[in-house]
Formats: C-alpha cells, sequence, structure tokens
C-alpha cells in the first residue's frame, strides 16, 4: 500500500490482486502529471485505460466513468475506492457502449496501439470542439505512432516537456476530421497444420494477444496439445482469442471447455470464436473455478502484466491450476525455453515433463498427484 499526495486529496493506493510483499505502487510518474496539469473538469469525465484506479479515486468527486479492458485495474479501481471512501464510478467495460457524450477525455496510453487506436475510434463520436483531451504515459510508451493515431481520429495534437520521464499528448477535436475506419474487430485465417483449427477464421478484437496473425509459441502448442476423450472439463487459462481452448473443444465435442481471461476484449474475440460454446469467465486467473473441477488446464502464461516484466502472474496461474484440478489431472503449459517454468511447476506439482520442444519453446506437463 502507498500514498498518492494529490491537489484532490491524500490517497491510499493499491494493485490488485493486493500483495503485502509487492514493491510496486499503484501509480506512475505519468498519472502524477496528468492530475497536477487538469485544472478542474467539468461536465462529462471519461478516464480511459486507469492502470489501477489512481486517476479514477483521485477525480472520484467528478463521478468520472472509467472504461478499461482488464478485470485487475477495475478490480483494483472498486477497492482503491472503497479504501479512500470516495464515492463510486462508473467502470465500463471496452465492450460496453461508451458514454454519449464527453467534456473531458483522460486516456492514460495503454501498451497496445491497438486497443489505442480502437478506443479512440469508439469515443471520437461522443467529442465536441470543447472536449478537453489528455493523454498521459511514461516517455518510452509514447511514439510517433501513438500521436499520429490522435492526430487522425482526434485532431492537432502537441506533447509536453517530459517530466520525471513522464508526458503528456493534448488533442483539440477538429470536428471536421475525416476519420479513417475503425480497423477493430481483425479477422485472419489460421495456418494449416495446427490441428483441428487449421485454417479457420479468426476474430480478434483490439488489443487481444496476436491479434493481427497467430503467435508462433501458440502454433507450437496447438501442434502438440493433449487428446482428451469423453466428458472431460478443460480450462483455456489466459485464453487471448481462444484458439486454444477451441482446438480442444473441435478435437473433443464431449468436452466442457472453459475460456479464461482477465481482459474484456480476449473474452469477447474467444466468445466469437467458439461461436459461443463453452464457458466463457472474466476474472484473475482460476479464481472463478472451483477446487478439484478441472480435468485438464492449458496455458501460455503472460509475462508482461501492464507494462512490467513479471513471472508473478504465471505462479499464480501454476498454483490456481494445482487447486483447481482434480487429483491426477493434468496441466499443460507452453513457454520460451528461457522462463524456467519447468523449476516452478516442479516445486509446485512435484513433478513436470518435457511433452514437446523445439530451439525456442517447451511444452510442459505436470500432473496433480
Ligand atoms: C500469452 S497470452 C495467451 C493467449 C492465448 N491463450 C494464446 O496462446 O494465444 C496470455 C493471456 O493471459 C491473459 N491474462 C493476463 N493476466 C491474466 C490474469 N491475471 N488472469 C487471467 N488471464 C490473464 C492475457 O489477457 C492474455 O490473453
Amino acid at each position: 500500500m502507498n500514498r498518492l499526495t494529490t491537489s484532490w486529496g491524500e490517497l491510499e493506493l493499491a494493485r490488485f490482486p493486493e500483495d503485502p510483499r509487492d514493491p510496486l505502487r499503484a501509480w506512475d510518474a505519468a498519472d502524477e502529471y496528468l492530475l497536477r496539469h487538469l485544472g478542474t473538469p467539468t461536465g462529462s469525465v471519461v478516464i480511459v485505460g486507469d492502470r489501477w484506479g489512481a486517476l479514477t479515486t483521485a477525480l472520484a468527486a467528478l463521478d468520472p466513468a472509467q472504461i478499461s479492458d482488464s478485470h485487475l485495474a477495475q478490480e483494483a479501481t472498486r477497492a482503491n475506492l472503497k479504501r479512500n471512501g470516495a464515492a463510486s464510478a462508473r467502470l465500463l467495460s471496452t465492450q460496453d457502449a461508451p458514454p454519449e457524450r464527453v467534456d473531458t477525455l483522460l486516456i492514460r496510453v495503454p501498451k497496445s496501439l491497438a486497443l489505442l487506436e480502437d478506443q479512440l475510434h469508439r469515443l471520437a463520436p461522443a467529442l465536441h470542439p470543447e472536449t478537453v483531451v489528455v493523454g498521459a504515459g511514461m516517455v518510452k510508451e509514447i511514439h510517433t505512432s501513438t500521436l499520429r493515431l490522435f492526430e487522425t481520429i482526434i485532431g492537432p495534437t502537441r506533447t509536453t516537456l517530459a517530466e520525471k520521464k513522464a508526458r503528456l499528448i493534448l488533442a483539440r477535436v477538429d470536428p471536421a476530421l475525416e476519420r479513417p475506419p475503425n480497423p477493430w474487430p481483425l479477422s485472419y485465417d489460421l495456418p494449416e497444420g495446427i490441428g483441428p483449427v487449421s485454417g479457420r477464421r479468426v476474430l480478434n478484437h483490439a488489443g487481444v494477444f496476436c491479434a493481427d496473425r497467430l503467435d508462433i509459441g501458440t502454433r507450437f502448442f496447438l501442434r502438440h496439445l493433449p487428446a482428451t476423450s469423453g466428458p472431460v472439463t478443460v480450462a483455456d487459462l489466459g485464453c487471448g482469442n481462444g484458439v486454444v481452448g477451441l482446438s480442444a473443444a473441435l478435437a473433443n465435442p464431449a468436452a466442457d471447455v472453459l475460456y479464461l481471461d482477465e481482459s474484456h476484449q480476449a473474452l469477447a474475440s474467444a466468445r466469437a470464436n467458439a461461436g459461443g460454446a463453452g464457458r466463457f469467465v472474466l476474472g484473475d486467473g482460476l479464481s472463478e473455478v472451483a477446487p478439484g473441477s478441472l480435468d485438464l488446464v492449458l496455458n501460455n502464461p503472460p509475462f508482461h502484466t501492464h507494462q512490467a516484466t513479471t513471472d508473478r502472474t504465471a505462479w499464480r496461474m501454476f498454483t490456481g491450476a494445482r487447486r483447481a484440478l482434480r487429483a491426477g489431472g493434468e496441466l499443460w503449459v507452453i513457454g520460451n525455453r528461457h522462463l524456467g517454468y519447468h523449476v516452478k511447476l516442479r516445486r509446485l506439482f512435484g513433478n513436470c515433463e518435457v511433452a514437446a520442444s523445439d530451439p525456442k519453446f517447451v511444452v510442459l506437463r505436470a500432473v496433480k498427484r
């Protein structure tokens, strides 16, 4: 837990899930810069991409609407609002219809340029010439391509001087601007030679992992998934666009497949790709799944979370899998060789074997005893 001092007051903030050993703060210099820069916003305030709810909590008295793709960010926001006795905010997902009118638009530049592009397109019709549009990010997160999106979708754009390695993006709404069409969601055809999903057309909402082409790690995983038969329960943990779970579902029509992700965009993509067949669960890893209820967990873990390179999420996924599997159930994990997941799995499960490998990737299998 950490304290952030703003002109709106002193806030106690934490990330989600809260971890007392977590040295990472729930805000950064870009959030502070944005809060310092704002006068007193009026009218309808919309906050996009608030990482852990610091902006939404600081501005809660203005009854802002927050738009986020991340369930973890929304949970962090809920907890931070409560912790600070703040009025509740309207928490919208990137899949919800955006507010009809926006007078102040605050955008925490996301890691995914695609997500920014899609959000700007979705919000542009709600902006008017007096709307104040301010983006914020660390210098390393703001590229020429980022500014070009503001220029082509909102209007004339400039940046401020950097402060503590953070920068603001100031855009003026040009109502006469001819915006290019929103390319999202994007569809592509999967390659051949990857099992039951070969050649299928998949839909990807903006910001989803491998949204414009199949990831080479996922491709390797698809070629080495375990066969199942009969009425088994399979979890596609961190499902992204759902191709892994879909492959398991097509290979065994009797399987009950759960698609799990913390991203609204991912779950919407997976639902579309599976034609709605299966269970689609928003949550932190397997937190919503009953202990001992799964026969098989398939997992391509994330190793970037909100810009931080960390294997903490992978570890939480593995411990969650151990809890959610029945005795004899299996966790299959794909990873880059250098990530050393086998050490973690052996520590946790007491066993771990290599099911497939090439010079870059390994598919690991751990059995719950
Ligand atoms: C490397 S991608 C894998 C996507 C897909 N399964 C594939 O193999 O192409 C990891 C996925 O984990 C999701 N993720 C990250 N943190 C998560 C969490 N705490 N709980 C659930 N899913 C999470 C990400 O949104 C992302 O879709």
